[in-house]
């Protein structure tokens, strides 16, 4: 079929098979011309399909050599109608490991539940023995309680009082200003259930009590802090209480690795366009600010660029991992440069639909958007017939 995004809001109901694949394929080609990592042998992700979770797959397999199960939530093609994109960067990339002699099989399911965590630790048993790293990154706006039978709904709001500030609509490019309601009701305790800690947690418990993790298995989650300017939606808001609660989740999680020398850390990464971030208001007026500011100075980076640079620069350099007084790593550093902060701001309070197109990158957040659903990727043909119907190799 000839495949078209089909875009509804925050999301894109088609993606491109071939537009998926090439992505990866870029990604994978950034993380060998760095050159080797002296990184992980037996690597979990969860939450390997898109974002943070797939660079971080794709760093480990083609940085590191290492062997990789991959869990993730995906809709599989069926006859005329596209696989999300993450299906398709799996196929990719399960093809291009197993071309390269690598190990790499997936998981697709809920990797909230009971059932898909006890499949993952068959597989684990059953091909890899023992896992020395378990990358934790995970976005999702709902979680079914795995004890309660308890649905719990993630929100992005702030908390006390109304926040009204400019936000931008990347398909128009219109700035207007929005007002969001504070939380209530549950709505901190849910969004903490969904994206906090507690399944990390759960995750590192079994798969410790099963003897899975290797002496001196590390375990890291992702989170974000970004700029005053953010802080009441993200970092003062509800999502924010759930990565405080991640954060520490790390210490309570090293505490129980101390007996195998293992390690648990949550890296601070960049503000970047993926599937979670374009939902989150106000975010992509900043992040279209971000870009054109660190695109200027040269130091934009990509979910690739990121992840390359956290396994070499801070998880393996063969000595102490470096992290924030709080005991973060931090990969945010260039987004959080006083410099650059202080022209964002200067930016935001000039942003209107008419500056934007010139003060702004709308036309990369644009790309990066249609990106993640394989679309307006160079070097694919987009008026070809393709193949919906595309396999995982390795899906179990
Ligand atoms: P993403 O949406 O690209 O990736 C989410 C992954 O989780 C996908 O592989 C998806 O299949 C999987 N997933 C979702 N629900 C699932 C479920 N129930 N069971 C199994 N798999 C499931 O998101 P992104 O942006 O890569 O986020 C990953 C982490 O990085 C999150 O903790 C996020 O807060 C954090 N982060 C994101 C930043 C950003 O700007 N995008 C910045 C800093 C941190
Ligand atoms: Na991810």
């Amino acid at each position: 079929m000839i495949i078209a995004p089909k875009i509804r809001g925050f999301i894109c109901l088609t993606a491109h098979p071939e537009g998926c694949a090439q992505n990866v394929l870029n990604q994978i080609n950034y993380v060998k011309s760095k050159g080797p990592i002296d990184g992980p042998k037996k690597v979990l992700v969860i939450g390997a399909s898109t974002g943070f979770g797939l660079s971080s797959r794709i760093t480990s397999a083609f940085g590191s050599n290492a062997s990789t199960i991959g869990v993730y939530f995906e809709k599989p093609p069926a006859p005329g109608k596209t696989a999300s994109a993450g299906w398709y960067n799996t196929a990719a990339f399960e093809a291009q490991a197993h071309e390269a002699g690598l190990y790499a099989k997936s998981i697709n399911g809920d990797a909230f539940s009971k059932e898909i965590k006890e499949k993952t630790l068959e597989l684990i048993k059953a091909d890899l023995g023992q896992i020395d790293l378990v990358i934790y990154s995970l976005a999702s706006p709902k979680r079914v309680h795995p004890v309660t039978g308890v649905v719990h709904n993630s929100v992005l709001k702030p908390i006390g009082e109304v926040y009204t500030n400019k936000t931008v609509d990347f398909h128009t490019g219109i700035v207007s200003d929005i007002s969001i309601q504070p939380a209530g009701g549950d709505d901190i305790e849910n969004t903490i259930a969904v994206m906090g800690g507690e399944d990390w947690a759960m995750w590192i418990d079994e798969l410790k009590a099963a003897n899975l993790l290797a002496p001196g298995a590390t375990t890291v989650a992702y989170s974000y802090i970004g700029p005053t300017l953010t802080e009441a939606v993200y970092r003062k808001g509800t999502i924010g209480r759930a990565k405080d609660h991640l954060e520490a989740t790390a210490f309570e999680i090293a505490e129980k690795l101390k007996d195998i020398n293992g390690k648990a850390y949550v890296s601070v990464n960049k503000a970047l366009v993926t599937q979670a971030s374009s939902a989150i208001p106000v975010i992509p007026l900043y992040i279209s600010l971000l870009y054109k500011i660190m695109k200027a100075e040269g130091i934009h980076e990509g979910c690739i660029e990121q992840i390359q640079r956290l396994f070499k620069d801070r998880l393996y350099t063969g000595a102490e991992v470096l992290t924030d007084d709080k005991g973060r790593i931090r990969v945010d550093d260039l987004e959080m440069r006083d410099d650059v902060q202080a022209q964002i701001a200067t930016l935001w309070s000039e942003a209107t639909t008419e500056s934007l197109p010139a003060i702004g990158d709308l036309a990369g957040y644009k790309k990066d958007f249609l990106n993640l659903f394989g679309f307006d990727v160079a070097g694919v043909d987009y008026d070809a017939d393709v193949n919906e119907m595309v396999e995982i190799s390795g899906l179990v």
